[in-house]
């Protein structure tokens, strides 16, 4: 759809052209900062702060007759409404609690629960959470966990069992196919709990047409919800009856203030809520989706794949080894290259206003969220990167220093 500017000039006829131009006055950005972390925490969109607002005023004037003057109690089964719109998703099937690594713990389990043979599955290349998550679980329950090479996930499961995936790999961005991944679980009586935290909000996701049941993934990503803003799961209607949290809190309960000693699930994916909600970040997060609700899906991610055209072609013309597809259609929202001292690289980009993340040992990230990135902003960080590598910048002292969070 979009021509890779090989140009300047041509990098900000993009931005003229470009149909989501206006979700860009939402966000409160610094002049003068390239954000190319917004894969890592989304900035603050005005909404959510207006939202978060709001709740802290309901706080002090209805006190904790807010709970129902200001709906607090369903918050979190509406916002889940909200983002089951997002992942392509019916309603009722995703409901917003805890972080990631808890729902994938919670899904888990639960998929155990009705599989033909309990193993748990997961790629070497996925994400660290989800790694230690699996291995706990499996400890856990005393089951056989297989922790197989990348790619390779969906043919350790012919005998049944869970696969932890994720649509958008962490580092190198490749998209899952979940479809094809969904369709070959089906034919071995197999269950895929879905990582979708670098997908929501920069994918098209078409959940429930590529026959995906249950996910999970957070919110303060490409959607801005906010540092720790809570993550969700998605439960399709037609296995959601079926599965136990082995989380069972109150606020999964049919009936939280019945105060009943046994325990009776919520239908749909409202069971895998557990404790009390977090209301001012709940707030946030549903004040930040009034900004993507509303946009084509289809439109943020050609533009996010078109930003990381830019990216792959000026890393390939520095010589600079890629670790993303380079392929538009294979790739989510962000793109991941390989350089050694990538660390001082990236604290040279930030002194120079270009915000980008490291991952050890050697991967700096640039992530391209379509609601705020400008295609000339794309362009000048990557002529800042060739100034940064060709002066060799990067190798003054303070930007050796580590910091906790990279
Ligand atoms: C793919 C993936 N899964 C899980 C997580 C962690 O999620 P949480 O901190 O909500 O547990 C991250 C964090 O960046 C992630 O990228």
């Amino acid at each position: 759809m979009f021509q890779t500017p090989t140009h300047r000039d041509a990098a900000l006829a993009l931005d003229r052209s470009d149909p989501l131009a206006a979700a860009r006055g939402s966000f409160e950005i610094e002049e003068g900062t390239i954000y190319l972390v917004g894969h890592s925490l989304g900035p603050p969109p005005v909404q959510a702060r207006r939202k978060a607002e709001a709740a802290l005023d309901t706080w002090r004037s209805d006190l904790v007759r807010g709970w129902n003057s200001a709906g607090w109690i369903d918050l979190a089964e509406r916002t889940g409404d909200r983002l089951a719109r997002l992942i392509g998703a019916e309603q009722g099937s995703v409901v917003v609690t805890d972080n990631v690594s808890v729902n994938l713990f919670k899904l888990a389990a639960a998929a155990l629960g009705l599989c033909r043979r309990a193993i748990l599955v997961i790629e070497e290349d996925e994400f660290p959470t989800d790694q230690y998550i699996v291995a706990a679980l499996g400890n856990l329950q005393r089951i056989e966990v297989r922790r197989v090479p990348a790619g390779e996930g969906i043919a350790a499961l012919k005998e049944g069992g869970v696969l932890i995936k994720s649509a958008v790999n962490y580092r190198s961005a490749g998209i899952a196919d979940i479809t094809a991944h969904e369709a070959e679980a089906r034919r071995h009586g197999a269950l895929i709990v879905w990582d979708l935290s670098h997908a929501t909000g920069v994918l098209n996701l078409r959940l429930r047409a590529n026959g995906a049941l249950l996910a999970t993934g957070c919110t303060y990503k490409y959607l801005n919800g906010g540092p720790g803003a809570p993550a969700f799961v998605h439960a399709a209607s037609e296995i959601a009856g079926k599965l136990s949290s082995p989380l069972p809190g109150w606020m999964g309960h049919a009936a939280p203030f019945a105060f009943e000693a046994g325990y009776t699930p919520r239908g749909g994916a409202a069971r895998f809520a557990s404790g009390t909600p977090p209301i001012l970040s709940l707030a946030s997060l549903d004040g930040a989706l009034d900004v993507v609700t509303g946009q084509a899906l289809a439109d943020l991610q050609a533009k996010a794949q078109a930003l990381g055209a830019i990216t792959i072609a000026r890393a390939k013309a520095m010589g600079i080894a890629l670790l993303s597809p380079e392929d538009d259609a294979r790739r989510g929202g962000h793109v991941s290259i390989r350089i050694t001292q990538g660390y001082p690289v990236v604290q040279a980009l930030a002194a120079r206003g270009v915000l980008a993340d490291f991952r050890a040992p050697d991967t700096v990230r640039f992530g391209f969220s379509p609601l705020f990135l400008k295609f000339g902003q794309v362009w000048d960080a990557m002529e800042i990167l060739a100034d940064i590598l060709s002066t060799r910048s990067w190798d003054a002292p303070e930007f050796h220093i580590r910091a906790k969070v990279t």
